[in-house]
């Protein structure tokens, strides 16, 4: 069975306290179990990590080049507007790379819809809420 690694950015550990209007409210915790359930209707395991920290998320993504993942779905969070350094771990990795937003970045501030990571992953799905990572899954196929 293929491994689809999950990475959560900053802040999403916190989801079910964030703005609802925006991220709809779930916990993290639910959003991962309604992943596995997608997950296993289509035959993928999953490898969840969710960090505050750039360094641990770069650390994650270095791990994963020593691992036989076939895919990763990647929230960078906050960083996607701002780490370079995320962005070239992203470069290093060879397989396909899916960006996710629950929210549309691109009808918020300003500065969130510049995303360092968006060019070089192999597509970007914004604005579905949890749909956005179940997409992305189905992206996989
Ligand atoms: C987010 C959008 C980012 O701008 C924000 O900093 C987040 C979550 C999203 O999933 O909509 O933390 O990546």
């Amino acid at each position: 069975m293929k491994t689809i690694a999950v990475i959560h950015g900053p802040n999403l550990d916190q989801l079910a306290k964030r703005e609802k209007d925006i991220y709809g409210g779930l916990s993290l915790e639910a959003l991962n179990q309604q992943l596995k359930t997608k997950a296993d209707d289509l035959g993928f395991d999953l490898r969840f990590f969710q960090s505050n920290h750039e360094g641990a998320i770069i650390e994650e993504i270095h791990a994963l080049l020593a691992l036989d993942v076939a895919g990763l779905v990647i929230n960078p969070a906050a960083y996607t507007h701002s780490s370079v350094a995320i962005r070239d771990a992203l470069v290093m990795l060879t397989i396909p790379i899916v960006e996710v937003h629950l929210s549309n970045i691109h009808s918020r501030e300003p500065f969130r819809s510049t995303s360092l990571t968006a060019a070089v992953v192999t597509g970007q799905i914004s604005g579905f809420g949890v749909k956005s990572y179940e997409m992305a899954l189905q992206a996989f196929l």
